[in-house]
């Protein structure tokens, strides 16, 4: 057998490991079934991917040289994502917006084209997935766009290369870039090697020519294309569009900002005429809460520095077939089960015959400790049958011993709940010291699981 040099690698579709022989389980990400074989980059394009050509201008500036970062802000004119972008795009930056098929991410970018053409800033929209037909039809649904928007329906990357490098765009929208191609790769498009060799060309053009470049990532869980993962390395900002698919509510999260915090959040509504803005979550969340109802507690959670009442809903009842069935829908799983266990050993509930099923309403999804003790309330509500007083809100982590300990930003919390018009709020007892008291709001300190209970 003659040993030439090896042209393919074996590729996770999900993460992006490499490996030069096939493997079941990737190593990488631990998902099964997703090593693909691919043609490995040619040499001469591969350093190319990983920065811009910067050097050729710089030269040492001093800090009072250097432009403030906000004069080089673009506002996309929907409040919710400039919160999460850190106050707008930055100009030149390379964002990547995942999500699953269907989400709304192609929904969403249209929209900041509409307020960024309404601006007079030009605009391209760069479609792979839908003819210009397709989405002259949703355009139309969102509203009215200026001439300042220019829809191009490509996927030779080379092509659209050009077009950029004539420099008249602020901003332009690849959707998506699992179907972008690069001639000068064999991979087919969707592949590892495609993708990531397409956002290297877009990361070059996006440094070189200052133009603002969103780049659209399907999230797959066949592992059929290429995920966003792969990329998030590579580009400056990574957000996320989350939510259930069948419900109204979506959450932008920023994973990862070159430019800002990655604890904001942005709340949108799906409706007829597209995405619109929550600007009051806990309103949103709150609303159609039953009232009168056991198992449903209202917890104080935060989401970036943003308090936002959730209703935890709890349903508790007996085994039909000795296992215990566990779920919970918006928030982890484990901390669910861990919680229960914490009760069972605790307080002396017996817990073990009987079937639990935590949801958080409204769709968000939060994996924060300070939920725990609404969790518990909601548990033990449901598990007594005994309806807590629906102006009642509660937040603080529990631990493994049962206790309660104090959370962040435990003013902010009682703030929004005292706002929304809740009379009793139940908190850590090491808060009480440095809470100032609010007029008609009562404060309720506990130390333990225990403590809890003798409220419920
Ligand atoms: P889309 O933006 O195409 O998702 P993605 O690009 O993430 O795949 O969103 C598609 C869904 O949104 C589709 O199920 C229809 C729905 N939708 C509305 O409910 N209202 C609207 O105004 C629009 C444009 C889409
Ligand atoms: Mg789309």
């Amino acid at each position: 057998m003659a040993k030439g040099k090896k042209t393919t690698a074996f590729f996770c579709q999900n993460c992006g490991f490499e490996s030069a022989k096939w493997l079941g389980q990737c190593p990488g990400c631990k998902s099964w079934n997703s090593m693909v074989e691919e043609p490995l980059s040619p040499k001469s394009s591969a350093p190319r991917a990983g920065g811009a050509d910067i050097s050729r201008q710089s030269k040492p500036k001093t800090l009072k040289e250097i432009e403030p970062e906000s004069a080089n802000r673009i506002s996309t004119g929907i409040g919710e994502l400039d919160r999460v972008l850190g106050g707008g795009i930055v100009r030149g930056s390379l964002l990547l917006v995942g999500g699953d098929p269907g989400i709304g991410k192609s929904t969403l970018l249209l929209q900041v084209c509409r307020h960024l053409s309404a601006a007079a800033h030009p605009v391209l929209y760069v479609s792979g997935e839908e003819s210009e037909s397709q989405l002259k039809i949703r355009a139309d649904r969102l509203g009215s766009f200026t001439d300042s928007l220019k829809i191009l329906a490509e996927t030779d990357l080379n092509r659209i290369g050009e077009i950029l490098k004539s420099g008249v765009f602020d901003c332009v929208i690849i959707d998506s870039i699992q179907t972008m191609y690069n001639e000068e790769i064999s991979a087919s498009p969707g592949s590892i090697s495609q993708v990531r060799e397409s956002t290297g060309v877009l990361l070059r053009l996006a440094k070189e020519y200052g133009i603002s470049i969103f780049i659209v990532g399907h999230v797959t869980k066949d592992g059929s294309v290429a995920g966003p993962k792969v990329l998030e390395h590579m580009v400056d900002t990574v957000l996320y569009f989350e939510g259930e698919a069948k419900g109204p509510y979506r959450v932008l999260k920023g994973v990862k900002n070159r430019f800002g915090s990655t604890d904001e959040i942005g709340v949108f509504e799906m409706g007829a005429e597209g995405l619109k803005e929550v600007k009051n979550p806990s309103e949103f969340m709150l609303s159609g809460r039953p009232e009168g109802t056991s198992g449903s507690v209202v917890a104080v959670s935060m989401e970036g520095r943003r308090p936002i009442l959730v209703e935890i809903q709890a349903l508790l009842t007996d085994t039909a077939f000795g296992l215990p069935r566990r779920q919970a829908m918006g928030t982890d799983y484990n901390r669910v089960n861990l919680l229960l266990a914490v009760l069972e050993k605790r307080v002396g509930l017996r817990l073990s015959n009987s079937d639990a099923y935590v949801n958080i309403a409204g769709g968000l999804k939060i994996n924060e400790p300070a939920l725990d003790l609404g969790i518990v309330m909601a548990a033990v509500s449901s598990y007594k049958n005994r309806v807590i007083d629906p102006h009642t809100a509660v937040f603080g982590e529990v631990g493994l011993s049962g206790e309660v300990r104090s959370v962040t930003g435990a003013a902010q919390r009682v703030g929004e709940a005292a706002r929304l018009g809740f009379k009793r709020i139940v908190i850590p007892d090491a808060h009480l010291r440095d809470l100032k008291s609010l007029p008609g709001v009562e404060l309720i300190g506990v130390r333990s699981v225990a403590d809890l209970m003798e409220l419920i």
